[in-house]
């Protein structure tokens, strides 16, 4: 068997802890994850923030659009307390300090990852990036320039790659800062990617589990092209332990400490 894949925790380790907050994020760098995940949006003052959801109901305790809000106001709510009862998810969590279960501005989620005292990657994912006409990729390679990730030396790499579902993110990216690793995430590989390419530039292909599940010989494909395969999100250890066996190179999920577990590598 080859390389085993890197651990990725998936909003950070989302399962028990409230995800795309400090908790989530400190918990997968204290159980070893490889690399943490986080998705990005803009609010309505220009700054990055680690949020899924285009509202932001599901997720804290207040309601309505987050790129209509300003920082101020979403750092007035509580991104934590929604994910009770702990007892039902795990019987060691518990409800993380307020500071922990804040909004996560891209700004500290970056200082988490410089300060995680070994190498942890971050796989930065752009929601949406086709509105304000480039502003999320304008605003995402300046703040890696403030950490020196954006234009990593030749022969050196950043720990920061950008993924997206969409080429024309991918693009800008690629456009602004050439030496950064992208990853094209696919729930389903158009046509004339089947055969494993992915599109100029692009470095890494990003497809659900549920398509390696129905075509495991994508892997072996990408790979002829010289692609890594980051898979997503791989949550059951059956799968875990599949995309092992397929070779992929990073499996994405909420549960970090399952996958190190499985993988032998906790
Ligand atoms: O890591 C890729 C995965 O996060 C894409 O789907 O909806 O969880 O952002 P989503
Ligand atoms: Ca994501």
């Amino acid at each position: 068997m080859g390389k085993l894949p890197s651990v990725v925790a998936h909003r950070g380790a989302s399962a028990v802890n409230p995800e795309h907050t400090l908790a989530a994020y400190r918990r997968a760098i204290e159980v070893g994850a490889d690399a943490l995940e986080c998705d990005v949006r803009l609010t309505a003052d220009g700054h990055l923030v680690c949020v899924h959801d285009r509202r932001i109901d599901r997720t804290s305790n207040g309601r309505g659009v987050l790129s209509t809000m300003r920082l101020a106001e979403l750092e007035s709510y509580d991104w934590g307390s929604w994910k009770q009862p702990w007892a039902d998810l795990d019987e060691d969590a518990e409800l993380p300090q307020l500071d922990m279960r804040k909004v996560l501005t891209l700004e500290t989620l970056l200082a988490t990852v410089r300060d995680a005292g070994r190498p942890v990657q971050l796989a930065i994912e752009t929601k949406h990036p086709t509105r304000y006409a480039g502003l999320v990729e304008r605003r995402l390679i300046e703040a890696l320039e403030r950490y020196g990730w954006a234009h990593p030396k030749v022969g050196t790499e950043s720990p920061v790659r950008v993924m997206s579902f969409s080429w024309l993110s991918l693009r800008r990216i690629r456009t602004a800062a050439p030496g950064l690793r992208t990853v094209l995430l696919m729930d389903r590989v158009p046509l004339r990617f089947r055969d494993g390419s992915l599109p100029t530039g692009v470095s890494y292909a990003g497809p659900s589990l549920e398509i390696v599940t129905a075509h495991p010989e994508y892997v072996d494909r990408a790979h002829k092209h010289g692609h890594q395969v980051h898979v997503w999100t791989v949550n059951a250890e059956t799968d875990i332990g599949r995309c092992r066996e397929l070779g992929v190179d990073a499996v994405i999920t909420d549960r970090p400490d399952a996958a190190l577990r499985v993988l032998g590598m906790d």
